[in-house]
């Protein structure tokens, strides 16, 4: 092998790292990712700021504010927390599908629920 391939041979190996580095990163983030997912389900706290903060801190298109009595009152009466629960995760009116959590578990909704109507 001569000097000149050599070279070509490190460059190439520079530009490729270089180029699948991106979706090197983006891998191990999402096997960490995962491997958090199965070692402990995100507290309701956790899953709450993280995914139904944004409309549910602050009432957004009628969302029942967190902590909030008085939003969450009726709905808990005639649904119970399972019937709230359960259109969560299906949906309801401008209430997305799991809130947006794609990946959160169905006992991952539940337990940012229950933070949302802690102590009312
Ligand atoms: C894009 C805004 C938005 C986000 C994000 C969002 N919600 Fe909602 N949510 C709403 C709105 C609006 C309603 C009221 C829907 C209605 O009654 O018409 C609602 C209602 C609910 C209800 C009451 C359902 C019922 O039967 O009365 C629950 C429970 C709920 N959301 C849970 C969550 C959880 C848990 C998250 C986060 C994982 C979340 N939401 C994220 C907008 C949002």
């Amino acid at each position: 092998m001569g000097v000149t391939t050599a070279h070509a041979q490190e460059m190439t190996d520079e530009a490729i790292k270089e180029r699948i580095k991106p979706y090197g990163s983006l891998n191990v983030a999402g096997a960490q990712a995962a491997d958090a997912g199965a070692a402990a389900a995100r507290s309701g706290e956790d899953v709450y700021n993280g995914a139904c903060v944004a409309c549910h801190g602050s009432g957004v298109l009628g969302a029942p504010r967190v902590h909030n009595a008085e939003d969450w009152q009726p709905r808990l009466d005639e649904r119970g927390l399972d019937g709230v629960w359960n259109n969560a995760l299906n949906g309801l009116n401008a209430m997305p599908p799991r809130g947006t959590c794609g990946n959160c578990s169905d006992d991952e909704i539940k337990a940012a629920i229950e933070y949302m109507v802690e102590g009312i």
